[in-house]
């Protein structure tokens, strides 16, 4: 050979090589962006379109335009027309309406091989009656625990302040208030409330006690009190509802909670931002505490400290949750049957 041919054979080569290189780097970009596409929540590949068999407790919101694209979720369609069945990838029935057979489940139609039957309930398991019924129908859970196929929880803390200077309010005309529409003898809610009211006032508001509070006048009014007790109707694993995220945090009372356990509320409520019933031994020992704490501006501000690091995000509006699936519909469980969907929600 030549030098003349074998310099051009080399740069060839060289050529070759440059080119393999950058196609490699190239596909590796490529299936980066896929990969992103396949498994980022936010980026779901195609269209996903979801039914809403009936409204949950017969109130209904509008659902035309592109209610999603609201919450910064694309490619995402909501609709409540059930002739829309069988085009629906997702069918989501709220619980209430089918345990009490205010609804009844489409079992006459035909059921398209690659849809997705979602049962919701915000409820804790007390109130999901009648749920032998539903065996074998259902491939998602939706509710507000973590274990369910798609958690919509009633409020999130979220890393970042949104309030860096919040300042505890120094001026408060009440200790402690607590609001309670369905006030029962038996849980054990009621009884914690009795024994402590022994030994400090407290302010009930709520239809129970013939006070109740307009949507406008809730917030104001457990703003004025130090401590809201944000008391779960029963203590069910994970469920802690609007009673702290809204009730307490968005008034800027310290939650008196009780609910799950200590640890439940540590892994979802921001830090050092609740005081736990199970804590003390006594309700005369809570008491105490809560007046030390009342008098100690302090230790009251420290409740608060939160604020510089994290803040919170809760969730009202049943679109929204909606939506919520097709942000987690890229890492659903492609086939799944619920066969004793009660011992899931009992579990
Ligand atoms: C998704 O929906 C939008 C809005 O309806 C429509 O313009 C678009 O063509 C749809 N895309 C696919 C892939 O179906
Ligand atoms: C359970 O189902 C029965 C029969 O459908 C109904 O009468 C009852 O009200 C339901 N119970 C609850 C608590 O929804
Ligand atoms: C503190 O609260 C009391 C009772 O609500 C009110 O009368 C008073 O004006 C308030 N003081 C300040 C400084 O906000
Ligand atoms: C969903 O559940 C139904 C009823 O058990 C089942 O027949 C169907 O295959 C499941 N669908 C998917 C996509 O897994």
């Amino acid at each position: 050979m030549a030098p003349s041919t074998s310099r051009a054979f080399f740069f060839l080569l060289l050529l070759l090589i440059l080119s393999l290189l950058l196609s490699l780097f190239y596909y590796c970009l490529l299936d980066q962006r896929f990969y992103l596409q396949k498994y980022h929540l936010d980026v779901p590949q195609r269209n996903i379109s979801i039914l809403l068999w009936h409204w949950p407790f017969g109130r209904s919101y509008r659902l035309d335009g592109d209610k999603c694209q609201m919450y910064n979720i694309s490619r995402c369609f909501l609709t409540d027309n059930t002739s829309a069945f069988s085009t629906a990838d997702v069918v989501v029935f709220h619980h209430q309406e089918l345990s009490t057979g205010l609804s009844a489940l489409p079992l006459h139609l035909d059921r398209p091989a690659s849809q997705h039957w979602v049962w919701m309930s915000m409820e804790p398991p007390v109130n999901n009656a009648n749920l032998t019924q539903l065996n074998g129908l259902f491939n998602w859970t939706m509710s507000y625990r973590r274990d369910a196929d798609i958690s919509i929880p009633y409020g999130k803390t979220i890393l970042g302040s949104d309030d860096p200077g919040f300042q505890a309010a120094p001026n408060h005309s009440c200790l402690v208030s607590w609001v309670v529409s369905k006030y029962q003898a038996h849980q054990t809610r009621a009884g914690v409330y009795k024994s402590l009211k022994k030994y400090i006032p407290i302010e009930v508001y709520g239809s129970w006690n013939k006070k109740p509070l307009s949507d406008r006048k809730l917030l104001p009014t457990i703003a004025n009190c130090m401590f809201y007790l944000s008391f779960e109707n029963s203590e069910a694993k994970d469920y802690i509802s609007e009673k702290l995220w809204r009730n307490a945090f968005q008034a800027g009372a310290i939650p008196v909670v009780l609910g799950p356990s200590r640890a439940t509320y540590e892994a979802l409520a921001p830090p050092g931002s609740f005081i736990h019933v199970a804590d003390f031994k006594s309700t005369a020992d809570l008491a105490a505490y809560l007046k030390h704490v009342a008098a100690d501006r302090q230790a009251y501000e420290a409740y608060f400290q939160w604020h510089s690091t994290h803040r919170i995000k809760t969730y009202t509006d049943w679109r929204e949750r909606l939506c919520q699936i097709c942000v987690q519909y890229p890492s659903l469980p492609a086939s799944r049957i619920y066969q004793d969907l009660e011992s899931w929600v009992k579990s």
